[in-house]
């Protein structure tokens, strides 16, 4: 990989790296930080990337065109949904590498993602997994993969957790197997108050580690307009991450109700009461869409335009444009944010110490997954008469019940839960549907 790093790196990782020349230093997972190979304590100041549904990373120039305005806001990170594993990368990597900007990205699609009805983990879906990861993990500046995003979207939902978890020992096992680096494996949650703190526990409470996942992250719109740590909750939120053994951010946030954003939770969150345990903030998003949550546009309409790019209306190609005032609250608040976090060689005196937390217990009419029971294995597919545990089942030929992949719920006025989603639904739509929940749940909080 060549790039105007390449001759610096070596200089400031003389020592370090004997053997090979980096030109954007890796991000690894240790304890509950993520750290630069420099020992730096690294936060995501990130950007949820989502140009065009399939693959925002196969055209370098624009992602150049696009970088230029990210390292204007601060940006240090991007979240791409999903991938095409066969396509070139290579431009836009590098150019991303560049720029000092790592990426996060999610290793399913929409025919390989886990469902939270009739969930299941087989081999159609790991051999997706491992194409992504397969690309993707030549790219110094990949920081971390998704196993799911939102898969769990209910309160009756829990049962869905443990093939979240397989998904990631699997994928965990087959990266160590293949000699890879120790590329952070995640999952990122909806903020779904009923499940809230089971599945962030359950998720990182296996004592094996080949069993857990490497970090955890959180979709959150609790900060709306002018609120603050104790009003919007973050404070909770706080209080139930404050000891946990894995790094945790959030993946994506920035409520846009009231409009328009001030983005007050960064100071939070980048802040004295957050920074000691989070690791930072991935805004949602990059491209100005029918959900108004768009930080940059490519242009009002779509409809004159020629040789460009067009989706659901929206030009998704060209030129950014910053949404005013939007962009320039975000980059005044990032630019005044610097937390130094922990030196590595000083936390490694204390991660020895760090203690695992302890597995929620499954209860009556809520969180459904028993701790103790194995997790399935690759194959299996919940079956609903066994409640509460993950039971064996098929092996490997697939059910048909595993194409159902229809998730309703009647909203539950209390909870961030209240989501109704189609079969059909694109990711976009749950999130937008999420959004209204979140603000929903937000307000519930307070009365
Ligand atoms: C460590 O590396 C990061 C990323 O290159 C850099 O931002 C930071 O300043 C470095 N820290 C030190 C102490 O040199
Ligand atoms: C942890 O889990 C892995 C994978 O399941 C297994 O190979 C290993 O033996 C386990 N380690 C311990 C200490 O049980
Ligand atoms: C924090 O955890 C407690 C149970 O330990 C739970 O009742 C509460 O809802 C959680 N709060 C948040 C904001 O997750
Ligand atoms: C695995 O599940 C997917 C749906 O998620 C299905 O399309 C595929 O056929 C299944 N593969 C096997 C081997 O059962
Ligand atoms: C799919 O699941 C939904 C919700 O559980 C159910 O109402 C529907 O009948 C199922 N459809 C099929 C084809 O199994």
């Amino acid at each position: 990989m060549l790039s105007s790093l390449a001759l610096a790196a070596p200089l400031l990782l003389a020592g370090l790296q004997a053997a090979t020349v980096s030109a954007i230093p890796t991000i690894s997972a240790v304890g509950s930080k993520f750290f630069y190979e420099n020992g730096t304590q690294y936060y995501l100041k990130g950007i949820a990337y989502q140009l065009t549904p399939n693959d925002p990373l196969t055209d370098g120039a624009q992602c150049k065109r696009d970088i230029a305005r990210m390292s204007e806001l601060g940006t240090n990170a991007i979240r791409v949904y999903h991938v095409d594993p066969t396509a070139d990368h290579k431009a836009c990597m590098t150019a991303f590498a560049d720029a000092g900007i790592y990426l996060f990205v999610d290793l399913d699609t929409f025919s390989t993602q886990i469902e939270q009805t009739n969930p299941h983990w087989n081999q159609t879906q790991f051999d997706h997994f491992k194409e992504v990861l397969d690309e993707f993990q030549q790219f110094d500046n990949t920081a971390g993969v998704f196993v799911g995003n939102e898969v769990l979207t209910t309160a009756d939902g829990s049962h869905a957790a443990p093939y979240v978890l397989a998904a990631a020992r699997d994928i965990k096992a087959y990266r160590d197997q293949k000699g890879y680096r120790e590329i952070p494996v995640g999952y990122s949650a909806a903020d779904i108050a009923d499940l809230r703190p089971m599945l962030q526990n359950y998720l990182a409470c296996q004592t094996n580690s080949s069993d857990r996942l490497d970090f955890y992250s959180l979709n959150a719109y609790e900060w709306c307009g002018d609120s603050s740590y104790t009003v919007s909750g973050y404070n909770m939120l706080q209080k139930n991450a404050t000891d946990y053994p894995i790094p945790i951010f959030f993946s994506e946030t920035g409520c846009n109700t009231p409009a328009p954003r001030m983005f007050d939770d960064q100071a939070a969150i980048f802040g004295k009461d957050m920074s000691g345990t989070w690791s930072g903030a991935i805004i949602y998003e990059w491209i100005e869409e029918t959900n108004d949550y768009g930080l940059i546009s490519y242009g009002p309409s779509a409809k004159a335009a020629t040789n460009t790019l067009v989706e659901d209306g929206y030009t998704r190609k060209g030129t950014p444009t910053p949404v005013s005032p939007d962009f320039t609250n975000l980059k005044k608040q990032w630019a005044t944010l610097h937390p130094t976090g922990v030196h590595l060689s000083d936390y490694k005196k204390s991660v020895s110490s760090i203690s695992s937390i302890e597995c929620p217990a499954s209860t009556k009419g809520g969180w459904a997954v028993d701790p103790s029971s194995p997790l399935p294995t690759l194959g299996q597919t919940y079956k609903a008469t066994s409640q509460a545990t993950a039971t064996a089942g098929s092996t490997g030929q697939g059910t048909s019940s595993g194409s159902n992949a229809s998730a309703t719920s009647s909203g539950k006025d209390n909870a961030a839960g209240a989501v109704t989603v189609t079969g059909l639904a694109t990711e976009r739509l749950l999130m937008a549907s999420l959004f209204l929940s979140a603000g929903m749940g937000a307000l519930a909080f307070l009365l």
